[in-house]
């Protein structure tokens, strides 16, 4: 059954690890459903991992929608979150319509957004006009560029009382669920504790309330190297690298297709063809 906004509060407080995965396409959104996924997120990290920028920055409302559409009918009883791409809710109006067309158009049961208190009206204006928002803190990769590059956050006094704050703020504005990026374990059980929202981490340790992954990261879909925080639990990109060569082999020296991979005709059709 497809589990809604209460479910994840009620899961955290009996310390039911709710599961997320990111899903980007119809095949795989089925396969999380069929796995029993608690949720899917549309993330933005799309642009890296499927459309091949070297950010999310990229990433276009048009981008987003497209890949929602597909994961919706893949998944239809999954509850599923969409980013919100770079650029698409710095001001309030603007964070009205693409939401609004993110959950209309695209099928999103909620949206996610990146950003620590400075979102704070943001959040509060989306959550008010009736849009359940998911919240981001830690490493934000939509503005790595200004946090010193892809790197753990909050390791310093400042900077960790400022994710406290941020994760204070956002659930007092009206998140229903915020994701900690790339902290220490020890801050993101604090925040865990300190909110009364379920938080859902990823680098964040295990005393987060749920956990993400990137989905080609966990099953190792490319060559590239995965941040640390990933565990790999499959490694698919050589297995179709392999397929793939031996198919080329195979259609090189015409073992591919054989007579079980093609279709047959009596021998009188054919002597009748002309
Ligand atoms: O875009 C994304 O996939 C994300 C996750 C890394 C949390 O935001």
């Amino acid at each position: 059954m497809k589990k809604m906004i209460p479910d994840f509060k009620k899961m955290s407080e009996q310390e039911n690890k709710i599961t997320m995965l990111t899903a980007y396409d119809f095949p795989t959104a089925r396969i999380m459903e069929k796995a029993g996924v608690d949720v899917i997120l549309v993330g933005d990290s799309l642009g890296m991992v499927v459309l091949g920028y070297d950010s999310t920055v990229p990433v276009t409302m048009e981008d987003m929608l497209h890949h929602a559409k597909a994961v919706r009918r893949g998944a239809p009883n999954t509850f599923m979150i969409v980013d919100m791409p770079y650029l698409t809710y710095a001001r309030p109006e603007d964070a009205l319509r693409n939401a609004g067309r993110l959950m209309q158009e695209g099928g999103a049961d909620a949206v996610k957004l990146e950003g620590g208190e400075e979102y704070r009206e943001i959040v509060s204006f989306l959550t008010k006009a009736g849009i359940p928002v998911v919240g981001h803190i830690g490493l934000t990769p939509q503005t790595a560029g200004l946090l010193g590059g892809y790197k753990v956050q909050g390791t310093e006094i400042h900077s960790a009382s400022k994710l406290l704050r941020d994760a204070g703020m956002l659930a007092q504005a009206g998140v229903f669920m915020l994701v900690l990026e790339a902290i220490p374990a020890l801050l993101a059980a604090k925040i865990t504790q300190s909110i009364s929202v379920p938080t859902i981490g990823i680098g964040a340790g295990n005393q987060c309330d749920g956990q993400v992954l990137v989905i080609h990261d966990m099953i190792g879909a490319s060559d590239k190297t995965v941040p640390t925080f990933v565990k790999q639990y499959a490694m698919i990109e050589p297995l179709i690298v392999d397929a793939v060569q031996k198919y080329c082999e195979e259609v090189k020296d015409t073992a591919f297709p054989s007579d079980k991979h093609s279709f047959s005709m009596k021998e009188e059709v054919l002597n009748k063809l002309t």
